[in-house]
């Protein structure tokens, strides 16, 4: 089939993510010399179904990768939200591009927004590729997703800073990670900053023996101040739920509300405030930490959105760039239905069927033992 391209239309959903203007200029760089127009269109899906574009002129975005946020705006717009027929609705949006007047489109956005574009690829053959963006880094079909080493970064730097103010008060400070229900973000940063105890979504935590048993351990090692990283989406195993909470049951995630996809909005269940105040009401722990010396003083901090703020670093400044540059070269080819992905250290492409599934942190990853060991040797190697 003769593919005859002469604009092609980006857009970028979802969260937005450091990188995102790094792959939209990839794109631009790719499509320029290849003498082909480019046209954003504006907050995702919703500018998609509302024609809302604008002109993408390279000359009046120079080192458009340096810069942080999207240009394009972002939004969490479901265009299949509701819909009866998946394959009328993906028909449907396939016909759009005639409206839009593109004759392509490169979808740069996480399991959701590229999730969106297999099916208008599925059902209406639409001409659709798409690019991986989130800093969770919870897609199967790539390595790294962009986005995610900075949010690494950011969440590792502020949880060395947090270390100064836990040593001056002596507290317990439990800090909380975006990453929705995958570790990724939580794993990475606490290991690089050296978290006392790492809880993520993928290991299900038992308040007695991951938290307040360590922290009575440490404290009788010797350690004063404990820094608690925990993914926003993390939470107990049913047993320690039933036996150690007094202040939340089962059936409480259940009752969060949910966003256009269907995703609980776990960031509400407030999980770091939860620990506090389950901590705050154990007086065998206040108890141990009086024995060594220490008032036993807790604090929640929730990173947030600080995680996606700000530049790229220079790692996803590049691989933004390429992934731009195979996106636009996929389009010039003419392979759609297809996702950019980093294998390794080489940029290769997967069908957007199998790149958009949900990746989580595996039991045998060597990260898993690293956080163990980190937790565990550092009180027993003080115990006399
Ligand atoms: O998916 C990226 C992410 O940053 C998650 O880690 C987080 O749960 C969510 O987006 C927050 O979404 P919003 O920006 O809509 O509050």
């Amino acid at each position: 089939m003769g593919t005859q391209i002469k604009k092609v239309g980006i857009l970028t959903g979802g969260g937005d993510c450091p990188g995102l203007n790094s792959v939209i200029y990839g794109i631009m760089l790719k499509a320029y010399d290849a003498g082909i127009e480019c046209v954003g269109i504006l907050k995702g899906w919703k500018g998609f179904l509302e024609n809302t574009t604008i002109p993408l002129d390279i000359a009046e975005h120079d080192d458009l990768h340096t810069v942080g946020g999207t240009i394009l705006y972002t939004s969490r717009t479901n265009p299949f939200k509701g819909v009866s027929s998946k394959e009328e609705r993906a028909k449907e949006l396939a016909k759009k591009f005639e409206e839009l007047g593109i004759d392509a489109l490169i979808a740069i956005g996480g399991d959701d927004t590229l999730g969106v574009a297999d099916k208008m690829y599925k059902f209406g053959n639409a001409r659709v590729v798409g690019c991986p963006k989130t800093i969770d880094n919870d897609i199967a079909g790539t390595h790294y997703t962009f986005g995610f080493w900075s949010a690494v970064q950011l969440a590792s730097n502020t949880l060395d800073n947090l270390t100064t103010t836990a040593h001056s008060h002596q507290r317990v400070f439990v800090v909380e990670i975006m990453g929705r229900d995958a570790g990724f973000l939580t794993m990475y940063s606490g290991i690089s900053a050296g978290a006392d105890i790492i809880l993520i979504p993928e290991t299900p935590f038992d308040l007695e023996n991951d938290i307040v048993d360590v922290l009575k351990k440490r404290v009788n090692s010797g350690y004063k101040h404990h820094i608690i990283v925990i993914s926003e989406g993390a939470y107990p195993h049913s047993d320690s739920l039933k036996r150690d909470f007094k202040t939340i049951s089962e059936g409480t995630i259940d009752k969060l509300p949910k966003d256009t996809f269907g995703n609980p909005l776990l960031s509400q269940l407030n999980i770091s405030h939860i620990i506090v105040k389950e901590l705050d009401l154990r007086d065998d722990l206040k108890e141990e930490f009086q024995k060594n010396g220490v008032d036993f003083e807790c604090r929640s901090v929730v990173l947030g959105h600080t995680m996606r703020a700000g530049t790229p670093n220079s790692f996803d400044r590049i691989l933004g760039l390429r992934f731009g540059l195979a996106a636009m070269k996929l389009v010039l080819e003419g392979k759609f239905g297809n996702m950019v992905s980093l294998q390794g250290n080489k940029i290769t492409t997967v069908p957007l069927s199998e790149g958009v599934k949900k990746k989580y942190i595996t039991p045998e990853n060597d990260k898993m033992e690293l956080r163990d060991l980190l937790v565990k040797i550092r009180y027993l190697s003080k115990q006399k």
